[in-house]
């Protein structure tokens, strides 16, 4: 980037005054705690603050430190995760907590090497945890992030592309001033979320603007540049709803499937099931008889959108055991097992337990 020490103090000056006027009261945002930060990073990855807030502040009741996380139960923190998502998130901040236990008695290292070792910990989250828990000179380039320096740097290369991510690290490494790192990064964030905006940004309002290089030449709308991202994969399935008394039939999912390691329901995809009723007779196990269609609901992943039509069947018992992995769960129990939303979808739809 073109741009000499001078206007670069100028600008990390003008943002962290900014900042500092103007930053969002978030609750990680009053704890220097590196366990608290560590969790609000994670949680943030992918998924937008006002989602993630309650989240953050039940998981910190049920598990206040590294310890309280790294001895609960994985079922038991992927149903405290129901509902955020990217359930790999969970499974990777608990088994990090393990080795930090193990490792260095629950205190959470202070160096990069140490941290990018723990499962689920990349580039961005050891210098989010680094810069705003221990203050220290590393930069944490996220979406935002990278929108704002390449806009600022008017940077038209793929960010999507890995080289490009390391070169804005650079420069931001290059803009924080001594001692702030973390005020800085967060500062950055926070132009992105509030005006820094992928559509229409405000620059009218940003303290920054005198030194946008994209600004200055009016090509804020085309950057940064990114890749078209491949199309999710749309994938139709039939999903069976069987109830008996006060309880649903549901399925643990196979742990190599998506969604795996938690409950959902026997689905089946529709291209490859001409008969469903047969062919769920055969994966259940039950005697199925009748079906009367529920409706449709659908569910979008990064790599794959799920349209899932609900039929309800009417069974009867037969001799054989279900087979594994389907299990009778009651109503009053599905608030306490780990059911992801594409599933809690169908249940919404089809009025299960209410
Ligand atoms: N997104 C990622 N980290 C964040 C933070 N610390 N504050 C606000 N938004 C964020």
């Amino acid at each position: 980037m073109n741009m000499n020490k001078n206007s670069g103090q100028n600008l990390s000056s003008l943002l962290l005054d900014w900042y500092q006027e103007n930053k969002r009261d978030l609750p990680w945002r009053r704890s220097k705690d590196p366990y608290s930060i560590w969790i609000s990073e994670i949680m943030l990855q992918q998924t937008r603050v006002e989602t993630v807030i309650p989240y953050y502040t039940r998981f910190l009741q049920d598990y206040p430190n590294v310890r309280a996380l790294a001895e609960a139960g994985e079922e038991e923190i992927l149903t405290s995760w129901k509902g955020l998502g990217y359930y790999s998130r969970a499974r990777n901040l608990h088994r990090a907590a393990q080795m930090i236990q193990e490792k260095y008695q629950g205190i959470i290292p202070n160096a990069y090497e140490d941290l990018r070792l723990l499962p689920g910990i990349g580039d961005y989250t050891a210098g989010a945890v680094l810069s705003i828990a221990f203050n220290l000179s590393f930069p944490a380039v996220d979406g935002n992030v990278l929108r704002v320096v390449s806009r600022i740097a008017g940077w038209e290369e793929d960010i999507r592309d890995a080289m490009g991510r390391e070169k804005i690290g650079h420069i931001v490494s290059g803009l924080i001033p001594p001692g702030r790192a973390g005020e800085f990064n967060q500062a950055l964030m926070e132009l992105g979320a509030e005006l820094c905006i992928p559509k229409n940004p405000l620059c009218t309002d940003c303290p920054i603007r005198s030194c946008c290089s994209a600004m200055s030449t009016g090509r804020q709308s085309c950057i940064p540049v990114k890749k078209q991202a491949k199309s999710p994969v749309p994938l139709e399935y039939w999903v069976a709803v069987l109830r008996r008394d006060k309880s649903v039939l549901m399925q643990y999912r196979d742990q190599t499937a998506l969604l795996g390691r938690m409950w959902g329901f026997p689905m089946l995809i529709k291209m490859l099931s001409a008969e469903p009723l047969n062919e769920f007779t055969q994966q259940i196990g039950l005697e199925l008889r009748e079906m009367r269609r529920l409706g449709e609901t659908k569910h979008v992943f990064t790599h794959q959108v799920w349209r899932m039509e609900a039929i309800e069947f009417i069974w009867e018992e037969t001799q054989n055991e279900l087979p594994k992995g389907l299990a009778w769960i009651p109503f009053d129990k599905m608030d306490h097992i780990p059911i992801p939303r594409a599933f809690q979808k169908i249940i919404k739809l089809c009025d299960i337990g209410v």
